[in-house]
């Protein structure tokens, strides 16, 4: 997977050189390029923003530099793109508090693309026209992390970037694992249940007796009845959400 991002604070993006991302880029399995806006800037200042227009507090990111940026990143596809991914190009990513919510979900079908481009705001954001302009020639989200306001994109970047670059195909060692976590569709989308390891016994909190008994069904029932009602506790929405399939009578006992 090949990956731009266009900033202004380029240093931000460092933690992706780090851990599982990190290796997976020195493994060629992900191509990460970082550019930095003010180098598509023509003033002695490398000016990228400005005041708005109707007035208001802050300023806005300028289009101008955003359009030359984002228009030598499509002139520069990655190399062994079919001809149809080439047609189709990069999905473009606006992190912004007014995008729809990021979830596991849309992590699952970015990381099916062979090509991401991130474009950070700063500020008090980008240019309405950029979003919109490249709206009519390739596919543009604008994605929250949820409902409160950042400085910029590049904190949004390093959580897209690493909940979509550890479903990719040996990114995270034991593939199982990603079935059996939290938000996982193979779990409806639930919690997780807790989880324990030795010792059995810590400051006279004892692990549920259940799971060290080695009956797998019984395990796996009280798995599912700590996931529901965990998921019901913390996050009636997504309880909510779930499909008459998705529960059985055992479920509904819960
Ligand atoms: N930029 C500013 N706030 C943000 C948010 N909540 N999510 C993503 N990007 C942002």
């Amino acid at each position: 997977m090949r990956i731009d991002v266009v900033s202004i604070f380029g240093e931000y993006l460092q933690p992706l050189q780090l851990s599982l991302i990190g290796k997976a880029q020195r493994q060629g399995l992900i191509e990460l390029r970082v550019h930095d806006l003010r180098d598509f800037t023509h003033d002695r200042h490398r000016t990228v923003d400005d005041t708005p227009y109707g007035g208001g507090a802050g300023l806005l990111m300028k289009p101008e530099p955003w359009g030359e940026a984002l228009d030598a990143i499509l002139a520069d596809p990655p190399a062994g793109l079919s001809a149809e991914q080439a047609e189709r190009g990069p999905v473009l990513l606006v992190p912004s508090p007014v995008g729809e919510v990021f979830r596991q979900e849309r992590a699952h079908a970015l990381a099916e693309e062979p090509w991401l481009v991130f474009a950070c705001g700063r500020y008090e954001g980008i240019d309405a026209r950029v979003v919109e302009h490249y709206a009519s020639r390739i596919r543009v989200q604008e994605v929250s992390l949820g409902d409160y306001v950042l400085n910029g994109g590049e904190v949004a970047v390093l959580v897209v970037v690493e909940a979509v670059a550890r479903l990719l195909p040996g990114v995270v060692g034991n593939a199982a694992s990603l079935a059996e976590e939290s938000h996982a569709a193979e779990h409806d989308g639930l919690l997780e249940h807790p989880a324990y390891t030795k010792p059995a016994s810590w400051r006279g909190l004892d692990v549920p007796a259940v799971l060290a008994g080695g009956h797998h069904g019984q395990v796996a029932r009280w798995r599912r009845d700590e996931a529901l009602r965990r998921t019901a506790r913390r996050r009636p929405d997504v309880v909510a959400a779930l499909p008459e399939s998705a529960t059985d009578a055992a479920d509904r006992a819960v």
